[in-house]
């Protein structure tokens, strides 16, 4: 068996990087289904146009985008290649673009924009406030963007959680280890240890540490609001969510709004 022991830094993690290819054994696409049809099902009541654009900022593999493409014409950014490749490969249909969601513009507007977990790697509320100020950017007006952090400071609880599956000849197993650092009540570290068992039964044990933001609801909604859009936090639960994802917060663009 081998080990590998990575120290943290200011890249992305590992996983979205060379251990890309393992992603879809960490969190399988079918685990999606329900989650997506409730964001579908979002879209659909705030939108004020029926909804026919969507713009996913940090698709990751593209795993949400694979469901809502069947009725959005999706356009999916992320800032990794390798994720990049993973959701082109699930999603060749779908326009892809390499882009960091804090300083993007693409100088086209879409009636929905969806800002799923990625969203939780904005470790400052400067980052945060970028990344709201991009989404204002791209929702066209009676447009909705949805926002779904893993946490808000009223949620969030220390803890550790286990999974993976196989696939393919391949298995992963990973523990993920959450808690705070006292030196900054901004962020949150996800320690994450993969198992990786390759075809010949070769395990690699290897550790990723992830960043993540922290904010109060009261941050969320100012910000939202700051960016000029009408803001609202919508209750969220689904059989797949255990610890994480408990309430989804939406930016509804006024059609009279002809900022940014
Ligand atoms: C957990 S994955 C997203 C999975 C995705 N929700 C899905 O449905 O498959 C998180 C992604 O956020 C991306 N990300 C992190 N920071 C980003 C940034 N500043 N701009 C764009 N993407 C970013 C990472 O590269 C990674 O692919």
């Amino acid at each position: 068996m081998v080990i590998k022991n990575k120290t943290t830094s200011s890249r992305s993690p590992r996983l979205y990087r060379d251990l890309a290819d393992w992603y879809p054994l960490l969190t399988p696409v079918d685990d999606y289904a329900e989650e997506a049809a409730l964001y579908r099902s979002l879209f659909e009541a705030h939108c004020r146009q029926q909804p026919q654009t969507l713009l996913d900022l940090g698709c990751g593999s593209g795993h949400n985008a694979s469901y809502l493409q069947e009725t959005l014409v999706c356009t999916l950014l992320d800032l990794e290649p390798a994720m990049l490749e993973l959701s082109r490969r699930l999603n060749p249909e779908c326009e892809h673009v390499q882009g960091d969601m804090r300083s993007v513009r693409l100088g086209r507007a879409f009636d929905c924009i969806l800002v799923h977990d990625a969203v939780s790697y904005m470790a400052s509320r400067t980052d945060l406030a970028d990344t709201v100020a991009t989404a204002f950017a791209h929702t066209a007006p009676g447009g909705v963007t949805l926002f779904q952090p893993d946490f808000v400071v009223e949620t969030f609880e220390t803890g550790i959680e286990t999974g993976g599956s196989d696939a393919g000849g391949r298995a992963l197993r990973y523990l993920e280890w959450r808690w705070t650092p006292e030196s900054d009540n901004n962020t949150y570290v996800t320690d994450m240890v993969y198992l990786l068992r390759d075809k010949s039964g070769e395990v690699e044990v290897i550790h990723d540490r992830h960043v993540m933001g922290l904010f109060s609801r009261a941050v969320w909604l100012e910000l939202i609001a700051a960016a000029g859009f009408e803001p609202l936090v919508v209750p969220f639960a689904h059989s797949s969510c255990s610890d994480t994802g408990h309430e989804v917060f939406l930016g509804l663009r006024p059609i009279t709004n002809q900022g940014a």
